[in-house]
């Protein structure tokens, strides 16, 4: 099993959209993947048709009440689990209980995930989007790999280089544009300098917002887009570098 957590390196760079579909493209190369919320917004949620008034999540629930852990069902070898919808001052309270409650434990794992880590899914995707939440600690804690979304903009280029990251970082550059000209000597500057640059590029294609809206992973909604395409050699990278066991 590879847990991998999915932060961008600022907000809005498509940490939520590129967790959402690989796992799709993981579960469709015959891999067994859940995929869990740890970002505020709980949004993930959306792209697997939850109804948006369905406030249940890890965060909220008792899931050792729950026959499976709080975990939904969403195709064939797709599973997502949900943070919960708060109020800020609840989550705010909720996620200090539970940092208090892992500080009396020696598991690195919070009790109401920790059966799930060790049930037979080959890939553990986190989304950690959202800036300087303890939660996006937590998922980096808790991750094999840390895979980090840049968007090829200066300011983003300026975070690369200030920001403190994990030692298990990879990058994945998204929403390029090919006919910006910023774009393409940022693209070229990170090709040469950017070490654990992953080989492939998500392009900016309107599918990715259009598969949110109609609340599907882009790679059911639109299987032919090419945003859907890369989504899939991505999900292909990912095997062949669990395959060599490089992490
Ligand atoms: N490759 C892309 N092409 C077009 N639009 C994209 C692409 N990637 C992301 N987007 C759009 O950018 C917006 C932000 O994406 P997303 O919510 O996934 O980012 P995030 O990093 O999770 O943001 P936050 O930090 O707010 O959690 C969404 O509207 C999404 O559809
Ligand atoms: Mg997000």
């Amino acid at each position: 099993m590879t847990t991998i957590a999915i932060q961008g390196i600022r907000g809005g760079c498509g940490a939520t959209s590129v967790t959402a579909s690989l796992s799709w493209s993981l579960a469709n190369l015959g891999q067994s993947v859940l995929v869990i919320d740890f970002s505020p917004a709980n949004l993930l949620r959306l792209y697997f048709d939850m109804p948006y008034s369905d406030k249940r999540g890890w965060i909220i629930n008792n899931i050792q009440s729950d026959s499976h852990n709080g975990v939904i069902n969403y195709s064939e070898r797709l599973d997502y689990l949900p943070l919960g919808l708060l109020d800020e001052k609840m989550l705010s309270m909720r996620v200090s209980q539970l940092l208090s409650q892992m500080s009396e434990r020696t598991s690195k794992y919070p009790q109401q995930l920790e059966g799930l880590f060790f049930e037979q899914y080959q890939w553990i995707l986190i989304d950690a989007s959202g800036l300087y939440s303890p939660l996006v600690k937590l998922a980096q804690s808790l991750a094999d790999i840390h895979l980090c979304v840049l968007n090829p903009d200066v300011a983003c280029d300026v975070l690369l280089q200030q920001q403190e990251l994990p030692n298990n970082s990879y990058f994945l550059l998204n929403r390029f544009s090919p006919t910006s000209l910023i774009q393409q000597d940022i693209n070229h500057i990170w090709q040469r300098k950017v070490t654990n640059l992953i080989p492939i590029v998500l392009h900016a294609d309107e599918a990715l917002p259009e598969s949110f809206a109609a609340k599907k992973p882009v790679g059911l909604y639109q299987p032919e887009s090419l945003i859907a395409q890369e989504f899939n050699t991505l999900a292909q990278w990912c095997a062949s570098f669990e395959h060599q066991g490089t992490h």
